[in-house]
């Protein structure tokens, strides 16, 4: 069980892994996600489903290796078990005939926002996808977004591929050629989502963001993922994780996210020192 089939690096530090796991595949909606933890010892941590192969039994997980449990999940390799695997969890996203909806995917949240992106297609809408980066180098999946989509803009903060700039200001592009936009989808780092939702407001348009805060039973209980969102407290894992953009707090997400920051870094320390003195004994 959650054996690691295909494992592949699509960009520096991010990784895809096809994970066989038929009851979540067979199951599993458009913004749903797992929790996983890779070892009996290791945290539990969300990650949305990239994709997913309801005949061949297996989901697609696509992360960055950013702190230690990612690492340690980044080093398994295809025949590797992932330790425990729970899904699907969260609300499938809302799909229905909108009209023309504006996906956009900034860094890793490319990732999660390919399944919308799907889903949105099959669902008889037009889709026009932008997506970013920081650079070229760290762009992933921009061929399926492309095949996906009626139309794909892509930017990145440095220039080096496609509009130089941020997602924002190609979305404002769209916005200023007279697109009707009945729906905005946006899923990235915070900063972003929140810029974006910041544009969207100016011109009355409905948004929606994809949280992805701290969680660690992903069944309502702990309260880790909680937000607030209309000045209503609401649990990501359960009611989420997606949210009317314009109402999100997301100051307090921002403050909520580095509470670990200290404990994370000192995670990954030891980590890292573990690991090479485990080389060094091969
Ligand atoms: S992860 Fe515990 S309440 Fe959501």
């Amino acid at each position: 069980m959650n054996e690691i089939v295909k494992r592949e690096a699509l960009s520096k530090d991010v990784f895809r892994m096809e994970v066989e796991t038929p009851l979540i595949a067979r199951k599993r909606k458009a913004g749903q996600f797992v929790i996983l933890r890779v070892g009996e010892e290791g945290e539990r941590f969300p990650l949305t489903i990239a994709d997913a192969n309801a005949e061949g039994g297996t989901i697609t997980l696509i992360f960055q290796a950013v702190g230690k449990s990612t690492w340690a999940l980044s080093r398994l390799k295809e025949g590797d078990e992932i330790h425990d695997l729970v899904g699907p969890l969260g609300m499938p996203t809302h799909v229905e005939r909108f009209g023309t909806v504006v996906c956009i995917g900034g860094g890793i949240g490319v990732a999660p926002l390919h399944p919308i992106v799907k889903a949105m297609k099959e669902g008889g809408n037009r889709v026009i996808s932008i997506i970013g980066s920081r650079t070229k180098d760290l762009l992933i999946l921009e061929e399926e977004i492309r095949g996906l989509s009626d139309e794909l803009l892509v930017s990145t903060d440095d220039g080096t591929y496609g509009f130089h700039g941020f997602v924002t200001q190609v979305l404002e592009q769209v916005i200023e050629r007279g697109e009707k936009i009945a729906l905005v989808v946006a899923i990235g780092p915070v900063p972003m989502m929140r810029a974006v939702c910041k544009v969207t407001k100016q011109h009355d348009l409905p948004t929606t963001v994809s949280l992805n805060p701290i969680m660690v039973d992903g069944t309502g209980m702990c309260g880790g993922c909680r937000v607030t969102v209309g000045g209503e407290t609401r649990f990501t894992c359960v009611d989420g994780p997606e949210f009317d953009g314009h109402r999100v707090d997301f100051e307090e997400l921002t403050k909520r996210l580095s509470v670990y920051k200290k404990q994370e870094a000192k995670a990954m320390e030891k980590y890292e020192h573990e690991c090479a003195l485990g080389d060094k004994m091969k």
